[in-house]
């Protein structure tokens, strides 16, 4: 938070917003669904590749801003196990933007303390993204400032598949299949995320109101927050409003909300009275 504000000038708007954030109620872990790339090529007659190339930008500076606010985890859903059905020219753009990415921002990544991890399906991707992926995992794994998961032939499904199947195989080899029993916390703890708390605050860009098979056991909880604005257009300015956004939430859990001046009793205490009187 404070090396945030430190990048920033008084009055500037992006400096009012950081301001207004309350640095004791940051979300632990950001995760975003960045959409949008293809409309916003479209929009300016460009092909659609053109649109995930100015997507780049928007990465590096989300990953900048979430490390200078404090935020622990941020997850981005950069290829889904369905985006195989694009075109193949569209799909071989895509891997080598990755690569790009990868190679360019691996010194600031190692400057800023920030950690890559990879989560999905990584054996199907081609031969050289996982090596240069695994590369880039491998040379930041001992940084200890935000972490950036990368999700890639990533499916929610999938995940959960993955993580019974990773329990099944273990209890066989241990002998304890006969007895084994799934709860929460071994699922969980078997997920790609397995070191991760579950997200805060979900982003999507673009305006679609639905999840894409991201994260869905992580979210069961996480406050959602869509905005109109294209991924290549999103800028530090949208992040911060979507923290303050969130900031507003009152997070139940299916609980009640902290009484106000003790309101709950109260209303108790005069549905009992009604009750007595009627
Ligand atoms: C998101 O942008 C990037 C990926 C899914 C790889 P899209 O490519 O889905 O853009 P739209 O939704 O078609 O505008
Ligand atoms: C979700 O976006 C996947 C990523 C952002 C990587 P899509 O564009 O693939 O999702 P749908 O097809 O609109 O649901
Ligand atoms: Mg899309």
């Amino acid at each position: 938070m404070k090396a945030l504000l430190e990048s920033l000038q008084p009055g500037e708007r992006d400096w009012d917003l950081a301001q207004a954030i309350d640095p004791a109620r940051l979300p632990a872990h950001i995760a975003i669904i960045m959409d949008g790339n293809g409309r916003w090529a479209g929009r300016r007659r460009l092909p659609r590749v053109a649109g995930h190339k100015a997507g780049i930008g928007p990465v590096r500076s989300t990953v900048e801003t979430c490390a200078r606010l404090g935020v622990k985890v941020l997850t981005l859903y950069a290829f889904s196990v369905e985006n195989w059905k694009r075109p193949r020219a569209e799909v071989e753009t895509l891997w080598r933007l990755l690569r790009y990415y990868l190679k360019q921002e691996l010194p600031d990544l190692q400057k800023n303390d920030i950690r890559l991890q990879a989560i999905g399906r990584l054996d199907a991707l081609p031969t050289q993204v996982r090596r240069e992926l695994d590369a880039a995992v491998d040379a930041t794994a001992a940084n200890r400032g935000l972490l950036v998961n990368l999700a890639i032939n990533y499916g929610g499904r999938a995940e959960i598949v993955d993580a019974v199947n990773a329990i099944l195989e273990m209890a066989q080899l241990d002998g304890s299949i006969g007895s084994l029993k799934l709860d929460e916390d071994l699922i969980a703890t078997n997920l790609y995320t397995a070191s991760c708390p579950d997200p805060d605050l979900l982003i999507r860009t673009s305006g679609e109101m639905r999840i894409s098979n991201f994260l869905l056991w992580q979210i069961a909880y996480s406050e959602l927050y869509v905005t109109e604005t294209l991924w290549p257009d999103f800028t530090r300015t949208d992040l911060l409003e979507a923290v303050l956004e969130y900031q507003k939430r009152d997070r139940r859990y299916g609980g009640l909300s902290a009484p106000v001046n003790g309101d709950a009793q109260a209303t108790d205490e005069t549905f009992v009275v009604a009750l007595r009187s009627s």
